[in-house]
């Protein structure tokens, strides 16, 4: 069972590491993992602008790092403008196919939580990302 508030909950407290003096848009992110394992994200970017990170990605390479190979049951997404909640935060493009590798490593399909003030979206991965090139397609 997934502790959809406390991942949330999660996220949000992310939020706070965030790097972002350029876009001035704070995000973290928060991965749940099927032994009950969190680990989190924040963005970060960069004086070349082009080179920010997500926090999605941050929170994958951390978990990676750590050896994580899969068991990724659920992503929760959080921020906003100088880090106040407003619409919910979707991963970008990039996100969602850093994700994926992570989920089919260890074949799940994690819920995704996007989180805004008032509300939080439910996906599946597969949903945001469907018809997934990844490590499968390699052969
Ligand atoms: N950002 C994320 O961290 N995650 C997303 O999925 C959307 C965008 C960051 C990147 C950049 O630092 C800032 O938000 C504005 O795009």
């Amino acid at each position: 069972m997934i502790d959809r508030d406390g991942l949330i909950a999660a996220a949000r407290e992310a939020v706070n590491a965030a790097y972002a003096p350029y876009s001035e848009f704070h995000v973290g992110a928060a991965l749940a993992f099927a032994d009950g394992r969190v680990v989190i994200g924040a963005n970060v970017e960069n004086a070349s602008y082009g080179l920010a990170l997500c926090a999605e990605t941050a929170a994958v390479t951390r978990a990676m790092n750590d050896g994580v190979r899969g068991g990724l049951v659920a992503v929760a997404v959080a921020g906003g403008k100088r880090g106040v909640p407003g619409d919910p935060v979707a991963p970008c493009g990039r996100c969602r196919q850093v994700l994926n590798e992570l989920a089919q490593l260890g074949g799940t399909d994690p819920t995704v939580w996007c989180v805004g003030a008032t509300e939080t979206h439910e996906y599946r991965l597969s949903d945001l990302l469907p018809n997934a090139f990844g490590p499968a397609s390699l052969g």
